[in-house]
C-alpha cells in the first residue's frame, strides 16, 4: 500500500503517518524528520536544509525530490511506504508519479488530513518533538508519559525551532501556495481521500483505517 499524506503544518500528518506505518507495517518516510536528522548530524544537506526551515520556507525541489526517489526505491518499501511531508509543490508530485511509472507502480492513496489555519497555531505552540526517533507529542492533548522525555526511545523532547508563531504563520502561507495545489492534482488523479482532522487522534485514525481496509 502507498500512501501519501497531505495537510498543513500541524494538521496532523506525522502523527496519522507513524500510526499507519505500524498496522500496516510499512515504512514512515517524513521529509521533515529526514532533513532535522540531517541537522542534527551537521552534514552538508543539513546546512542547506536549516537554512530555508527556519524560516518556514520549503527547502528547493532540488534537494528533496531525489532523496526521496532514493529512498522509495529501497527493500524495505516492497510493500508500499506512508510518505509524509512529500511531495510538497506540483514538481515534486510529478518527480513521483515519474519515478513511480518507471517501476510501473503508482500511488494508491493521497489522504489529507483537513484542519483550519486558527486550530494550527495552538496546535504547533504546544507541540514537542523527539528528534531521535521523530514521536510527536502536544503538553495538553497528547503528554508523553514523563515530562521532556520520549516514550518511545527515551531522549530529550524538544520545541522545533520552526515552531515559534511567527514562523507557523509562513509556514501556514507556504502551504497555501505551493502545497495545497496538490489536493486538486490527487483528486484529478483518482486517489484523493480526505479526513476531519480536528477531530480527537484516535477518531482520525479510525476514519484513516476505514479508507484504506
Ligand atoms: P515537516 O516536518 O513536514 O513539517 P510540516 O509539514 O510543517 O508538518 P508538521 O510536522 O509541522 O505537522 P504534522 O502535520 O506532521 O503534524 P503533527 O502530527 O506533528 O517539514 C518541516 C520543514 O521541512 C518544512 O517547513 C520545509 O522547510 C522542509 N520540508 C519538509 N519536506 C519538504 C519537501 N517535501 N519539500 C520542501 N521542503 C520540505 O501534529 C502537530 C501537533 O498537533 C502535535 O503536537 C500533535 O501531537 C498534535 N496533534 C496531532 N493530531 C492531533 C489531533 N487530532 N488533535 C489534537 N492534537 C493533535
Ligand atoms: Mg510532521
Amino acid at each position: 500500500m502507498k500512501i501519501i499524506m497531505l495537510g498543513a503544518p500541524g494538521a496532523g500528518k506525522g502523527t496519522q503517518a507513524k500510526q499507519i506505518a505500524g498496522k500496516y507495517s510499512i515504512p514512515h518516510i517524513s521529509t521533515g524528520d529526514i532533513f532535522r536528522a540531517n541537522i542534527k548530524n551537521g552534514t552538508e544537506l543539513g546546512k542547506k536544509a536549516k537554512e530555508y526551515m527556519d524560516q518556514g520556507l520549503l527547502v528547493p525541489d532540488e534537494l528533496t525530490c531525489d532523496l526521496v526517489v532514493d529512498r522509495i526505491g529501497q527493500d524495505d518499501c516492497k510493500n508500499g511506504f506512508v510518505l509524509d511531508g512529500f511531495p510538497r509543490t506540483i514538481p515534486q508530485a510529478e518527480a513521483l508519479t515519474n519515478a513511480l511509472n518507471e517501476l510501473g507502480q503508482k500511488m494508491d492513496y493521497a489522504i489529507d488530513v483537513d484542519v483550519p489555519d486558527e486550530n494550527i497555531v495552538k496546535r504547533m505552540s504546544g507541540r514537542r518533538a523527539c528528534l531521535e526517533c521523530g514521536a510527536t507529542y502536544h503538553v495538553v492533548s497528547i503528554p508523553p508519559k514523563k515530562e521532556g522525555i520520549c516514550d518511545a526511545c527515551g531522549s530529550e523532547l524538544v520545541l522545533r525551532d520552526d515552531d515559534k508563531p511567527e514562523t507557523v504563520q509562513k509556514r501556514l502561507d507556504v502551504y497555501h501556495e505551493q502545497t495545497q495545489p496538490l489536493i486538486d492534482y490527487y483528486k484529478k488523479a483518482g486517489i484523493l481521500k480526505s479526513v476531519d482532522g480536528t477531530q480527537p487522534m484516535e477518531d482520525v485514525f479510525a476514519e484513516i483505517v476505514k479508507i484504506l481496509g
